[in-house]
């Protein structure tokens, strides 16, 4: 969601600071601001509505000197995206400054008694509150750290936050409950961010909060507490990624960049986990639950968005290759519904971010339920990569991106892995069919690499119909969750009205749609529903639609149907999702690109979605 960096060092804060919010305006981008403490003890600050690349001129480098500093780029929550709302935030007295992701839930009945002590309000968040939550406490105890441990004990709700405090100017107290927040220990000097990717280009040694702990950061050390004041000792971890994997190496935005990474980022997601003669899966994170697995009842995928529908295709691959009734739930949906679950069901959690708030609760309420937890996380050390009974890590390295692309495909290409493993202790999968797929995963990059050159292609038919005002996406069977992404793609960046439904839905209801105005995309690759498919085709093209197809190279007939036709190699039903979903990414790139669309950052949206 919104971004936090602090640094507390002998360096001039305010570039290091800027540079921090740049690498993480992907989270969040609609406002900017930031808190320095000069050498005389005072604190000045600058906050407006905007990106950073267009505030950053303003902020007035001779008067934010300091060593010491917090800034924050803002998703609003509460109060619309304007300069007084965005962060940070302080205390009618302007003694603390406070920088906030998340959300103060109980924050209108503080504001309530925080008003008759005295308190006055000038902004519409849930942030001021907590800023004068703190310096109420802090007139009672004369010290910080007392102040918002003491005022973290009376919200409610979720935080990351980081706050400085003009009458300790010698340090940054940060905390977090449920919203990322790390700090990488320099020399001399602690780099704080709600993400890694503002921290590397200074240290790779960091280490997380955890959810209900606190850390008082000096120039020369730090101390972790919880917010019940224990005292608690981490090490510092490695990073692993490096600063030229988040940049845009010569792409002109991180999503084409990323949609181009997949020949290596799948085959990083199975590298060295099959054994490609024998088709024998080894997921080292599985280990302690694979027997669990292997004889599971019932298995449960949750997730949000793009990786709800990776985890519609699992429940295509559970169950045709496994035979395990599978069942796919909104993680938003999932805690609110009072599910059925029992000690011996598996859920199975996805997350790109691992930091996604619906999908945590999610989590959180399997585990109170009693089920085995089973992570599919990006983010190493993420908190449901953490928080689940095993995990495994899909490897597909940072995604800058808002619109997922690349982790989609390794998601898919996780659950493809977990499906071999279990297809072949159960013995639900031939060994015949077991090592075809094996053998296909070796020419898997190859095929992506072919559909990526080709990729100028789309250039024509996005200009085509860079102005229609509705798309439909139709697919069959392990498709059809393809059909919904491919759609959720074009929405999110392009904003044009878009739908994916199981081709065979349209006659029930949306074929009243059709008419010449309408393109439909048919993922219609060679396989056991292509005559059904080509039914469904003609359907619309009795009615006037303009038909894309993505088709398999070999397939010419296709042609008589389609007024275009995006072409894709043929594969094992198992991986055919991965290479076409491929082609649409594509295609709402370009049409966004062609719509001179904020692809990276399209308007409303954020990469991770920490609130509920
Ligand atoms: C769409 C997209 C979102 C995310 C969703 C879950 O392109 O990126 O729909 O898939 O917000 O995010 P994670 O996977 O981080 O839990």
């Amino acid at each position: 969601m919104c971004g936090i960096v602090g640094y507390i060092g002998k360096r001039n804060s305010l570039n290091i600071l800027i540079d921090g919010l740049k690498r993480l305006e992907y989270r969040g981008y609609d406002s900017v601001g930031i808190a320095v403490i000069n050498d005389e003890n005072n604190t000045n600050f600058f906050k407006k509505a905007g990106k950073v690349k267009d505030v950053e001129e303003e902020f007035d480098r001779e008067i934010l000197q300091g060593s010491i500093g917090i800034g924050h780029t803002r998703w609003a929550t509460h109060g619309e995206p304007n300069d007084n709302n965005a962060h940070p935030h302080s205390d009618d007295n302007r003694n603390i400054y406070l920088v906030h992701n998340g959300i103060i839930e109980n924050y209108t009945t503080i504001k309530k008694k925080l008003i008759i002590e005295g308190f006055t309000f000038s902004t519409d968040t849930d942030t001021e509150v907590l800023a004068n939550l703190i310096e109420y406490y802090f007139r009672i105890k004369n010290s910080i750290e007392i102040a918002v441990r003491l005022a973290l004990n009376e919200v409610e709700g979720t935080y990351g936050l980081a706050c400085i405090c003009n009458k300790e100017p010698d340090k940054i107290i940060i905390a977090r409950l449920g919203s990322p927040l790390m700090f990488g220990l320099g020399k001399d000097e602690i780099i704080v961010s709600s993400d890694a990717a503002a921290i590397i280009n200074h240290t790779k040694n960091v280490i997380y909060l955890e959810d209900g702990e606190m850390a008082i950061l000096r120039r020369d050390g730090f101390q972790i507490k919880t917010i019940q004041d224990e005292d608690i000792f981490r090490e510092a971890q490695k990073i692993e990624f490096n600063l030229e994997e988040i940049e845009k190496g010569g792409f002109e935005h991180f999503m084409l960049k990323e949609i181009c990474e997949q020949p290596d980022t799948v085959q990083n997601t199975y590298r060295g986990r099959i054994n490609f003669e024998t088709g024998l899966v080894k997921l080292g994170g599985l280990d302690s639950v694979a027997e669990k697995l292997i004889n599971a009842k019932r298995i449960i995928i949750t997730g949000c968005g793009t990786a709800w529908h990776a985890g519609l295709v699992g429940e295509y691959m559970l169950e045709q290759y496994c035979r395990i009734p599978t069942e796919v739930e909104y993680a938003s949906e999932f805690r609110y519904r009072n599910p059925i679950i029992n000690q011996e069901d598996i859920v199975i959690l996805i997350s790109q971010s691992g930091e996604t708030a619906d999908t945590r609760a999610a989590m959180k309420e399997a585990q109170k339920l009693g089920a085995t937890t089973i992570g599919i996380v990006n983010v190493v050390g993420s908190t449901i990569a953490r928080e689940v009974d095993a995990g495994t890590y899909i490897h597909a390295g940072p995604e800058i991106g808002v619109a997922s692309t690349k982790a989609f495909t390794c998601q898919l290409m996780s659950l493809a892995l977990i499906t071999l493993m279990i297809g072949k202790n159960k013995n639900t999968i031939p060994d015949s069919e077991l090592m075809k797929i094996a053998s296909e995963l070796k020419n898997l990059p190859e095929k992506i690499q072919s559909i990526i050159e080709k990729r100028n292609d789309y250039k024509f038919i996005a200009d085509e119909f860079k102005d229609s005002r509705n798309f439909l996406y139709l697919g069959r069977g392990f498709n059809f969750p393809v059909a919904l992404e491919g759609a959720l793609k074009l929405k999110e960046i392009s904003y044009i009205h878009a739908e994916g439904y199981p081709a065979a839905e349209m006659k029930h209801g949306p074929i009243a749609l059709i008419d010449e105005n309408m393109p439909v995309v048919f993922i219609a690759p060679k396989d056991s529903t292509y005559d059904k498919i080509i039914s469904n085709i003609e359907e619309i093209k009795a009615r006037r639609g303009k038909i894309i197809t993505i088709a398999n190279e070999d397939d010419d007939e296709i042609k008589n149907y389609s007024d275009y036709v995006l072409r894709v190699p043929k594969t094992v039903p198992i991986f055919a999702p991965i290479l076409n979903s491929i082609p649409l990414q594509f295609l709402s790139y370009y049409i966004a690109t062609a719509r001179n669309c904020n692809v990276d950052q399209p308007r409303n949206l954020a990469k991770s979605v920490t609130v509920e």
